[in-house]
């Protein structure tokens, strides 16, 4: 029904005009109670055996909204309601801005891909510190928070951004993420170098911290698909010399690979971050590298380019406590989160493991 929906609808909209009328259904029924009571029980069956625990917070699985759909984080308990079992929120930045000009959003049908160039737009961080500390969730949903750096801000004062949104948004953020990995901010994927990522690191848990004293804020760091692999290994060497409780394994990419043959090459040729299909083989291979490399002492998470249980299946078995999906939201419609769990469940029933738990990091340990 979705597809059919897509094909008629959506697909003949400005993606990113979509994007928002979708959203606005989706707010609109989480705020009806008996929309959203029927809407949940439909869309978001809970499995017992999908339980997960990551990072010391407890969620009904391992599938979560990743960051970018809810910028503001005006829909948290829309998109608990259609079957994510966590929301990551952002990228936030320390101050408000506009993103990059319209048009910065394009649908790679064929290649069931997104471009985005959208460039962090979003309210800021007091504004969504606002919100968060107003909002009476409904239901009980892990919250991430992810936070990037304000395109004006140079690359020098970067860390004193990132410090601002920490202060600002810890206290409403079940976990934080440090995001260094989106192509559209200029300089920020720099900040991957170890050089740059320890004293921000450091940084932003210091403020988190020095915040929140009640419970110790899980901090996370996002990487980008494209760093080499070396560099991938740098990245888990820091993660584990400073403590992070997790990473993010990954962003979308700048590069274009096994694509044009099926989408208009003028879309392909579009600047910005590709995600969804194309994107599958290099975010598990990054995924499969940094279990290798870090095992069970940092939390894995999983994302780029899941579009079904079989993918997300993958993942945890390459070592994902957690997995997420954006693109494959958009291709497979509200539907997406309990397909999702259903196959989970399905093939965590026929697997040799008696958890999922047990199951996260099983090929690595096949191959050891
Ligand atoms: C339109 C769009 C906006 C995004 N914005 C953000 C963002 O603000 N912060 C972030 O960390 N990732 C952002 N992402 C990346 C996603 O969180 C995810 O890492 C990436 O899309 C790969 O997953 P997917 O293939 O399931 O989409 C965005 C992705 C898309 C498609």
């Amino acid at each position: 029904m979705y597809k059919i929906f897509f094909k008629l609808v959506f697909k003949r909209m400005d993606p990113e005009q979509a994007h928002h009328l979708a959203f606005r259904w989706i707010r609109l029924a989480a705020r009806v109670p008996v929309l959203r009571t029927f809407v949940a029980a439909a869309l978001a069956p809970r499995y017992e055996e999908l339980r997960t625990e990551a990072f010391g917070l407890r969620m009904h699985g391992p599938f979560g909204l990743a960051a970018g759909f809810d910028k503001n984080a005006v829909a948290v308990d829309g998109m608990s309601m259609l079957g994510f079992d966590h929301v990551e929120i952002g990228t936030v930045t320390g101050e408000p801005q506009p993103g990059n000009p319209k048009k910065r959003l394009f649908r790679l049908v064929k290649d069931r891909a997104l471009i985005n160039r959208m460039g962090f737009n979003n309210e800021g961080s007091l504004a969504v510190a606002a919100r968060l500390a107003s909002r009476e969730p409904v239901f009980r949903t892990v919250v991430g928070v992810n936070i990037g750096k304000t395109k004006v801000v140079p690359e020098a004062e970067a860390v004193g951004d990132y410090v601002k949104s920490a202060e600002r948004l810890a206290p409403y953020a079940d976990y934080l993420v440090v995001n260094v990995s989106s192509p559209n901010t200029p300089g920020l994927r720099n900040l991957q170098a170890t050089e740059a990522l320890r004293p921000l690191l450091s940084a932003v848990r210091e403020a988190a911290d020095r915040t929140v004293t009640s419970r110790r804020v899980p901090l996370l760091v996002k990487i980008a698909p494209d760093l080499a692999d070396e560099d991938v290994d740098a990245v888990a060497d820091l993660a584990v010399e400073l403590g992070l409780d997790g990473i993010i394994a990954t962003n979308t990419t700048i590069a274009r690979e096994g694509l044009g043959l099926k989408s208009e090459p003028s879309l392909v040729k579009e600047t910005g971050g590709l995600s969804g299909a194309p994107l599958k083989s290099r975010s598990l291979e990054v995924l499969r590298r940094l279990y290798a490399r870090v095992g069970d002492r940092i939390t894995l998470v999983g994302v780029g380019g899941i579009e079904n249980a079989e993918d997300a299946w993958q993942r945890i078995l390459a070592g994902a406590t957690l997995v997420q999906g954006y693109s494959g939201f958009i291709y497979e419609g509200p539907f997406w989160g309990r397909a999702i769990h259903k196959g989970l469940a399905a093939r965590l029933s026929t697997s040799p493991y008696a958890t999922l738990a047990d199951a996260v990091g099983a090929d690595a340990r096949k191959t050891a």
